[in-house]
């Protein structure tokens, strides 16, 4: 799909469809509505007057050959309240009505933008909004899309004077959004498809173009660094594991600057192992690998935005089987950290892999972490599908991350994580357990178990059990995998 950017005035436009949107306000047509009504002769004030026209958010009002206009059909999107109106609006208001026209076969569309609104930013967004919503999970489909393809996207309501912001936000949009949809690709890839060895090496294919360093960790290699805990979840399973480090370093790095570590779990299925899991639901951990595909991801874009600061990926893989060498509960593994874990719940695997992929990226000298992972279901629990869980060490960092996701429009929400709470994974036997004694505090108990291999490394965790997968497709985005997380992570190591 292209996305180009286009000056000519609006009533000029020969596209199958001109879009734009309408704030719900006493009097919907006003400003560049205004405009598009008087060349329409007054038509979009009849709709307005008729009620067909409110601008509440995502109504959609489509008017074919309008008078005056060149464009073959008028796409009105509601955009609600214009004092509540933001990125996160026009994104959304944008992948709509691109789902919306392409299920009615229209290839070409130009959406215009308000009056004061032809930024830079707006321009990414709507990028970002575009592309999202074109990717669909179709790529088993023997027959496609039925012809339904959008083939270019023209955005408008730029002067001369505004093109060069504006096709500076199309192709920073252009980038996040693709490497988004290139997680997204990878997290709907069923695990026969993608192993820990398929992961490792679509990541290395994907670090060579972007023109990352990448190393992938054998079986051999895990072992030599004493991985215990990601190792005691590989060996339920024939199937080997695997840790991707992938790595950016800017042109010119501070000496002394922060260096990020990005660590995402990466199970490629999750039967729970010997504690096995239920068989309803249970081909949805497919999606177990979410956090260590958005962090790949996010580096695919880093590649391209080029940040200041350096960035080190760490994803450990591996599948959660519960074969004949699998761990039982109430076995006890040591960490690469040397802690020793008793494991109570072998399906509470992914606080083992990010045990040791933590403490590999502080290892290869990460001043500040973040992980991303599908921890735990306790989190779709106490927010749903509609807040990312995240737990902070360290709480100017964690603000910086909170700020991030605001300002990109991902719905992020923190949960406590204070010491009254390490009595839950204090261990018996060992060290530390995997899962709580307590009652309740799900979340809470996987974060704080990771944040034992933390040390005094400024460390967030992001819970996206419940936001990685869209159990039904919204208007703007298909069913499926999210890409959730990324878009904040590029934008928190853009503010380094
Ligand atoms: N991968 C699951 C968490 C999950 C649940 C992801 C629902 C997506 C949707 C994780 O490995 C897991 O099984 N966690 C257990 C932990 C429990 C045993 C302490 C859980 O949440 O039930
Ligand atoms: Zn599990
Ligand atoms: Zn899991």
């Amino acid at each position: 799909m292209q996305i180009t950017l286009e000056t000519k005035p609006f009533a000029a436009l020969e596209t199958e469809a001109l879009i734009t949107y309408v704030f719900e306000e006493s009097d919907p047509v006003q400003g560049r509505i205004a405009e598009i009504d008087k060349a329409a002769g007054g038509l979009l004030g009849k709709l307005a007057k008729s009620g067909e026209l409110t601008g509440k958010m995502l109504e959609f009002t489509l008017v074919h050959a309008p008078a005056g206009l060149k464009t073959a059909r008028l796409l009105l999107v509601g955009a609600g309240k214009r004092e509540q109106f933001n990125g996160a609006a026009l994104r959304k208001i944008a992948g709509a009505a691109l789902r919306h026209l392409k299920s009615r076969s229209v290839k070409k569309f130009a959406l215009l933008v308000r009056e004061g609104a032809a930024t830079e930013e707006n321009a990414q967004t709507i990028a970002e909004g575009v592309l999202a919503a074109d990717f669909e999970a179709d790529k088993y489909k023997t027959e496609k899309k039925n012809g339904k393809t959008i083939e270019s996207v023209e955005v408008s309501g730029y002067s001369d004077a505004e093109r060069a912001a504006g096709d500076k936000g199309l192709s920073k949009g252009r980038i996040i959004a693709d490497s988004q949809n290139f997680a997204r690709d990878l997290i709907n890839e069923p695990s026969n498809k993608l192993t820990p060895r398929i992961l490792a090496q679509k990541a290395e294919a994907m670090a060579k173009e972007a023109g990352l360093a990448v190393e992938v960790l054998d079986e051999k290699k895990i072992t030599d660094l004493k991985m215990g805990a990601l190792l005691s979840v590989a060996q339920g399973g024939p199937e080997p594991p695997r840790v991707m480090v992938v790595t950016y370093t800017p042109a010119n790095p501070k000496p002394g600057g922060p260096v990020i570590g990005l660590v995402g779990k990466a199970v490629t299925f999750d039967t729970g192992g010997i504690s096995i899991k239920p068989a309803e639901g249970m081909e949805k951990m497919k999606y177990d690998m979410a956090g260590g595909a958005t962090m790949l991801g996010v580096m695919r874009a880093l590649a391209a935005l080029k940040p200041g600061v350096k960035v080190i990926c760490v994803v450990p893989s591996t599948e959660n089987m519960p074969g004949g060498t699998a761990q039982k509960p109430g076995d006890i593994q040591t960490a690469m950290s040397g802690k020793t874990i008793e494991v109570l719940n072998t399906d509470a695997e992914g606080r083992l892999i990010l045990a040791d992929g933590v403490h590999y990226a502080r290892q290869l000298g990460a001043t500040h972490l973040v992980d991303a992972a599908t921890l735990t279901g306790a989190i779709v629990v106490a927010l749903a599908n509609i807040n990312v869980g995240v737990f902070g060490s360290d709480q100017p960092f964690t603000d910086k991350l909170l700020a991030s996701a605001k300002a990109v429009g991902e719905k992020m929400w923190q949960m406590p994580i204070d010491d009254d709470y390490r009595e839950f994974i204090k261990g018996t036997v060992a060290d530390i357990q995997n899962i709580g004694s307590g009652k309740g505090g799900g979340a809470i108990t996987g974060a704080m178990f990771i944040k034992e291999f933390t040390g005094e490394t400024p460390w967030i965790h992001l819970d996206i059990a419940g936001t990685a997968w869209n159990d039904d497709a919204k208007p703007w985005l298909a069913k499926g995998p999210t890409g959730v997380a990324l878009r904040t992570l590029v934008h928190l190591v853009m503010s380094y």
